[in-house]
């Protein structure tokens, strides 16, 4: 077995098993109205992150420096305008209020100052939490303080956000047993008391009787992973404003339960309800609901019926608490709103590409990148796949980059970024900056991944507004032809060997003018530009290259 098929079989990428994963998925709809958007990434997200690199050991001045050197070496010219603290800016405590805080130690100025440095570089500053109660690295994290540390980060004026998946704790698939629903103002004792066996019960929802509970006794079960729903209609009320909503509960089982409310069918309100194992048979709940004077309706379910469901949730959940939270800072502190660029981090696990274009801008594809050619290819071969999810605002992302670490050749790191530009994906880059500076301060333009990740034209392929991800268009298994359609009606091609051995490539244009999304027009001859070797050639049909290892040919064509 060759290295890459051990990778893809080790981290469970096989791309076959994937193909089938996504043609038993529904296709989305990119441009739905329920898809997010912020108005930021309208191409692929470009900046740095911490993590690849420096993994825990980062400090303020590390990020003013690499902010500096981004500047000054030209990259923040080229595009590169996010400068990302990735895990391990945190304390190990919250304030006195609640709210994240830069360590006391190593980020002593605080993350908000550190944000203005940025800013006066003309760079955003991007950070990260967990939708877990931890981070990756057991640091404190986001879930269940969704609202609290969005408001955090838009009053830091934080630009992008990254939200892992360490230490996630799903939501239930279980849903409590409803007996009776009351509903009384405040201030009063009597209320409007709603009973299991008057609601209107849909799907699996059925309605059992335990004689030990107080009462009559009856109460709806069945309410569990989208099964089945109970409503009361037409429940007058006299006054509108906020009531409290008590469910009264038949206690059963072990398990978490979790329930949402839907009133008048469009404020949902959310509860969790623990496992027993108490005496009682009954029990409560409550939550406040604002009702309006009149007829209300009420919808009791939990439509969370998978880890994916939960995972959609969660995520769409903090997507909108940062768009919230933006939008207030902006209010409150009479200035422009600074959105927030929201990648989505948990390693493809749930298949985020479904359902990711409703909850951020990006999704991870895989599981995290090393700064070796078989993991590169290997997330290549799963991103590659996806390019029907990936679309203008809402990008597959196949993570951040490791050009110019670990010990990848030249060919291997312009292989590398060649790939990620054809994917259109983030091109965060995850390497020491600062060497692109010279001790005298001036910029090392000879440096071999400077003139890479600088590469303007390839850049240009994976910012084109068209925001098309390229397609495998022929395999061999071990060289790869993919094409991507840009602007104008031209075409970027990328030829790809991903074995040890020198190979030749070819491809006819004739061909690939016939697959159904490309646009090229048909033409006697064509302009070919070789990104990488800087030359300009004609073709007519076929053409064939030679490729050394690990390496690839990157062409942007138009017709003559
Ligand atoms: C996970 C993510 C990485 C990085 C680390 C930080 O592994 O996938 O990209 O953010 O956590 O702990």
């Amino acid at each position: 077995m060759t290295d890459i098929k051990k990778f893809l079989r080790k981290s469970k990428l096989c791309p076959v098993c994937t193909a089938k994963k996504l043609m038993a998925s529904t296709q989305i709809h990119l441009n739905g109205a329920d898809r997010f958007y912020n108005g930021t990434a309208l191409t692929p997200p470009m900046g740095w992150a911490s993590w690849n690199l420096f993994r825990n050991h980062i400090n303020e001045n590390l990020i003013e420096e690499i902010a500096e050197a981004m500047k000054k070496s030209g990259l923040a010219d080229c595009g590169y305008i996010y400068v990302n603290i990735d895990d391990c800016w945190m304390s190990s405590t919250r304030d006195e209020n609640g709210r994240l805080r830069g360590d006391l130690a190593t980020f002593p100025s605080g993350i908000k100052a550190l944000a203005e440095k940025v800013n006066a570089l003309g760079l955003k500053l991007g950070i990260y939490t967990s939708n877990g109660t931890l981070t990756c690295e057991d640091l404190p994290s986001s879930l269940y303080h969704e609202r609290t540390d969005a408001e955090t980060f838009a009053e830091w004026g934080i630009e992008y956000f990254k939200f892992d998946f360490c230490h996630n704790i799903p939501i239930p698939t279980n849903a409590p047993e409803i007996s009776t629903v009351t509903l009384t103002k405040p201030g009063c004792s009597d209320g409007i008391v709603l009973h299991a066996e008057d609601a209107e019960l849909r799907g699996d929802a059925i309605l059992l009787t335990d004689e030990k509970m107080a009462g009559t006794g009856r109460y709806v079960t069945g309410l569990e992973a989208g099964g089945g729903s109970m409503y009361f209609n037409n429940v007058d009320i006299e006054e509108s404003g906020e009531y409290a909503l008590t469910l009264g509960l038949h206690k059963a089982g072990l398990k978490d339960k979790y329930l949402e409310i839907v009133v008048n069918d469009t404020d949902v309100y959310t509860l969790t309800e623990p496992g027993t194992k108490g005496f009682s048979h009954d029990g409560r709940n409550q939550i406040t609901v604002n009702l309006k004077a009149g007829r209300n309706s009420f919808k009791f379910h939990n439509p969370v019926a998978s880890r994916m469901d939960s995972a959609a949730k969660q995520y769409r959940n903090m997507g909108k608490e940062l768009q919230r939270a933006t939008r207030l800072v902006a209010e409150r502190e009479g200035r422009e709103e600074k959105p927030i660029c929201f990648s989505i981090c948990e390693w493809g696990k749930n298949r985020p590409w479904i359902w990711g274009h409703t909850a951020g801008n990006l999704w991870r594809t895989t599981p995290d990148i090393k700064p070796f050619w078989t993991s590169i290819i290997g997330i290549y071969e799963a991103t590659v796949l996806l390019y029907k999810h990936s679309g203008v605002g809402n990008w597959n992302d196949p993570d951040m980059l490791e050009v110019g670490n670990g010990k990848l050749t030249d060919d291997e790191n312009r292989a590398h970024f060649s790939l990620w530009c054809m994917l259109c994906a983030p091109l965060i880059l995850g390497n020491d900056l600062r060497k692109f500076i010279r001790p005298d301060g001036t910029v090392d333009t000879e440096n071999k991944v400077l003139k890479i990740v600088s590469n303007k034209d390839a850049i240009a392929i994976n910012q084109d507004a068209r925001g098309i991800q390229c397609r495998r268009v022929k395999t061999n298994g071990l060289t790869d032809v993919l094409v991507k359609p840009l602007e104008n009606r031209e075409l970027a091609v990328c030829l790809l060997n991903k074995g040890p051995k020198e190979m030749s490539v070819s491809f006819n244009i004739k061909d690939i003018i016939k697959e159904s999304f490309v646009d090229l027009p048909d033409a006697s001859e064509y302009e070919v530009y070789d990104i990488w070797e800087d030359e300009e050639f004609e073709i007519k049909a076929s053409y064939t290259a030679k490729l050394a290892p690990h390496s690839v040919k990157l062409y942007r064509i138009k017709a003559d």
